[in-house]
């Protein structure tokens, strides 16, 4: 082996040395800090993305293995006209839905248009779900069997939501879809524009008025897009849903598209006499609902079948009020991050822990904590459980009074 001078390599090292100084600029303290979080919480994402999917996919089989096992229990015979019976309640399901579907498209009244103009400043992730609300939007029309007519209006070839709409198959769905703009569409003395910031309630919803929703999925909170729009038109109706003044305590005043759609069609069906707060609380995403959250559910359930309950036995023992493994949050879902800004941080500093307090028309109850999001954002809820039976709810401030305040520790 032949000798190498010792300078060779000093030199090589001081090389490697100086370009790893080259590419690897050190971040500073907080800058690393912010990675590490931002890695973990992408981390997080993946691992919940994962679990979500291996859940369904196990549900799935759960539903899939219980059919199978019906089936095997039953003769040939049985068999045969078990099936021939399910395929003949499906077509009469399909048939009848699409009558339904193809009644509201020819005559259907009132008129709700989505307002499609919004996807410029929505990025892919947003454009995806806005995508699926139309589609939860459609699927609510057709399994409430609504009069409600569906508009899907700014939809040009350049919009850049087409292709995550083309990815549902808008194409084969009976609504009305428009290049034009809902102001180019409509006259504006038909127009009633919701948005969460109007100042006023919507009371009636109207046949002969045109219902407009805001295309939007803003993940992080951009309040008043939907009004700005609507005023720089003129003078349009603007109206918000009465969820502050008459909602069920926890619910989020921000909705999804699908949740307003269904929340219209009820007011629509039920008519102007008709108890709002019924209606929210029927259209309410499940899991904004009174009573023990999904997660202590799903804890109940498992224990359950753990100790050898079949599904049936615990479907009875939880009530139908409870939900089930099964449930999607379908057209009650709310998947934005979206939070009333007025609501982002807690607005009663000497609300903690511990402070007792009385939810106007529920009863008394202790706070437990203040909500969070599950990326460990504040949503300025407070979770709390009631004296009375445990149960656990998310409340926002102006929902419940304090009754004995916990003084604030010294520090
Ligand atoms: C996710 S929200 C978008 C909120 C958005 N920050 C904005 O500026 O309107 C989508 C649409 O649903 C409707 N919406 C949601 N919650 C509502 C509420 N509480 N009252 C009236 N409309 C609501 C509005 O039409 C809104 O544009």
């Amino acid at each position: 082996m032949g000798a190498v001078c010792p300078c060779i390599g000093r030199t090589e090292e001081r090389d490697l040395a100086v370009q790893s100084s080259i590419t690897e600029v050190q971040p500073s303290k907080s800058e690393a800090k912010r990675l590490k979080k931002l890695e973990k919480k992408e981390l997080q994402k993946g691992q919940f993305g994962q679990k979500k999917r291996d859940k369904k996919k196990e549900q799935k089989q759960r539903r899939q293995g219980a059919r199978h096992e019906l089936l095997a229990a039953m003769s040939q015979e049985e068999r045969d006209a078990f099936i021939a019976k399910e395929k003949a309640a499906q077509q009469v399901q399909q048939a009848e839905e699409q009558a339904s579907l193809q009644l509201a498209f020819d005559s259907g009244a009132p008129k709700v248009v989505v307002n499609c103009s919004f996807a410029d400043s929505m990025d892919y992730k947003e454009l995806t779900s806005l995508a699926k609300q139309c589609q939860l939007s459609y699927t609510a029309v057709r399994d409430l069997r609504s009069p409600v007519q569906l508009h899907l209006a700014s939809l040009s070839p350049d919009n850049p939501g087409m292709y995550a709409l083309d990815k549902v198959g808008y194409q084969k769905w009976l609504v009305h879809t428009h290049p034009e703009s809902v102001w180019d569409l409509f006259e504006p003395d038909q127009l009633v524009v919701l948005s969460p910031d109007a100042e006023m309630d919507l009371d009636e919803v109207r046949s002969d008025r045109i219902y407009v929703i805001g295309g939007l999925v803003d993940r992080t909170i951009q309040r008043n897009q939907t009004k700005a729009q609507a005023e720089s038109r003129g003078n349009v109706t603007l109206r918000k849903l009465p969820i502050k003044s008459l909602g069920p305590p926890g619910m989020f005043p921000v909705l999804n598209i699908d949740v307003v759609v269904s929340i219209l069609h009820e007011r629509f069906i039920r008519g102007p006499d008709s108890s709002w707060r019924d209606i929210l609380l029927h259209c309410m995403p499940q899991r904004q609902h009174p009573g023990p959250s999904r997660q202590v559910l799903r804890k109940e359930r498992a224990k359950m079948r753990k100790e050898g309950m079949t599904e049936e036995q615990i479907a009875a023992a939880m009530g139908a009020d409870a939900g089930s493994d099964n449930q999607s949050d379908g057209a009650a879902s709310n998947d934005s991050d979206v939070s009333d800004g007025e609501e982002a941080e807690p607005q009663v500093p000497d609300l903690r822990q511990g402070t007792d307090i009385e939810v106007v028309g529920f009863g008394f109850a202790k706070i437990i904590s203040l909500g969070r999001v599950p990326q460990g954002k504040h949503q300025g809820k407070y979770k709390i459980r009631y004296n009375d039976d445990g149960s656990l709810y998310h409340v926002l401030p102006e929902q419940f009074r304090v009754v004995t305040a916990v003084q604030p520790a010294e520090t």
